[in-house]
């Protein structure tokens, strides 16, 4: 098994990766825990409930179930509400423990549900989609969409454990496979060179699941996720280089509405919006946006963005967290490895959206 550990002021927990880890999951539940309340969808469940419970039922605590209906369309405040009315309906107290099983979406929502219920229970993270295992589990970002922008209520809220089964990936749609790539190679493309031209070397190997690329491509996102997060916790600064792709990536999801680009795939064709404009406003050498357009491709991901109007594209990109005083900032790249903050000239970004929508 392989550990990594995420130490922040809000928390500090281990990343636990190795095939048949749901059958292990009593491990992650303290011994003071009342109750344990799984938050899932139907597909997962169908799959991985009862495995789940099962290991949790180890614990001799009660464990309740609690469906949301699957898709990011659902990651709303309605079904934020459904988790509050199970728990209460069942007089779960704050001693309960929460266990997001699902991909990014469950964990998203769980996470925010266990920060604000009766002020704060505690959660594990069991994520089930590669983009789940290599970036939404893990640093605590918790949230809900709101039809005028993503992720835009949340909380920051720290697991007790991430529990990563590598085996649940064997029955993810290969679209989900690829959509959770995109996270990977962001961060070789962010913070560690020699990753991101590994990755170019095993972009098929990943695709294909072979289980000794798979498993070091999520050990060493899970490494660069949690040294980034031990130092910023709470993106005052550093952990914003995360969202690499993701001011455009957010604006495909909003505009086309939320579901029908997956995240990681809106984040793959982002990133190569991202590597031209750095090449515009940033130095980043053109060979390069070859490389990353090149990339995006090999891992199954669509790098033309879709048509909204250039007009809709800055609306849409001006609902961002990273937006202060009105001006939109992008994480930009040097050179591959390096990235930075920074606002661009919106003639530029302009240009970029021309010869990167279709
Ligand atoms: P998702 O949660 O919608 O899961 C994708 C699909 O796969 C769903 O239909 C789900 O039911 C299904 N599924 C899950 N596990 C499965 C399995 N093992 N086998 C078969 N099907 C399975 O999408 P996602 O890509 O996991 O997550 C995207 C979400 O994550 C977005 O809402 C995004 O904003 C969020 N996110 C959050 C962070 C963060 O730091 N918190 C980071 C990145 C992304
Ligand atoms: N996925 C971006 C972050 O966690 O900061």
């Amino acid at each position: 098994m392989n550990v990594v550990e995420v130490d922040t002021p809000g928390g500090q927990y281990p990343i636990r990766i190795a095939p048949g880890r749901l059958d292990a999951l009593d491990q992650s539940i303290p011994a003071d825990a009342t109750a344990i309340a799984v938050v899932t969808n139907p597909t997962v469940a169908a799959l991985y409930g009862e495995r789940a419970e099962a290991a949790l039922a180890r614990t001799g605590k009660r464990v309740l179930r609690i469906e949301l209906p699957d898709g990011e369309s659902y990651k709303d405040w309605q079904s934020l509400n459904l988790v509050f009315d199970a728990l209460l309906t069942h007089r779960l107290d704050r001693r309960c423990v929460l266990v997001a099983l699902g991909g990014g979406v469950i964990g998203d929502m769980t996470g925010f549900a266990a920060a604000v219920y009766m002020r704060g229970v505690r959660f594990v993270q069991v994520p089930t989609t590669l983009l789940a295992q290599v970036d939404s589990s893990v640093g605590g970002k918790t949230a809900v969409n709101h039809p005028l922008g993503k992720n835009m209520i949340g909380a920051f809220y720290q697991p007790l454990a991430v529990e990563i089964d590598t085996d649940v990936l064997n029955t993810l749609p290969a679209r989900e496979i690829s959509a959770g790539l995109a996270e990977v190679i962001k961060y070789g493309l962010i913070l560690d060179p020699a990753f991101w031209a590994w990755c170019e070397e095993n972009a098929q190997k990943l695709r294909n699941l072979d289980s000794q690329a798979i498993a070091y491509a999520i050990r060493r996102s899970c490494e660069l996720k949690a040294q980034v997060v031990g130092k910023d916790e709470r993106e005052s600064g550093l952990r914003a280089i995360l969202n690499l792709g993701h001011t455009f990536g957010h604006a495909i999801e909003a505009g086309l509405g939320y579901g029908a680009w997956l995240h990681g795939e809106a984040v793959g064709c982002g990133m190569v919006q991202a590597a031209e404009l750095s090449a515009d406003v940033a130095g980043f050498p053109r060979t390069d946006v070859g490389r990353v357009r090149e990339l995006v491709t090999a891992i199954g991901c669509p790098v033309v963005a879709p048509d909204l109007g250039a007009d809709r594209w800055l609306d849409l990109m001006q609902v961002d967290k990273k937006t202060e005083g009105g001006e939109i900032r992008y994480v930009l790249m040097a050179r591959i490895g390096e990235a930075m903050m920074r606002a661009a000239p919106e003639d530029a970004v302009r240009a970029v959206l021309a010869r990167t929508t279709q």
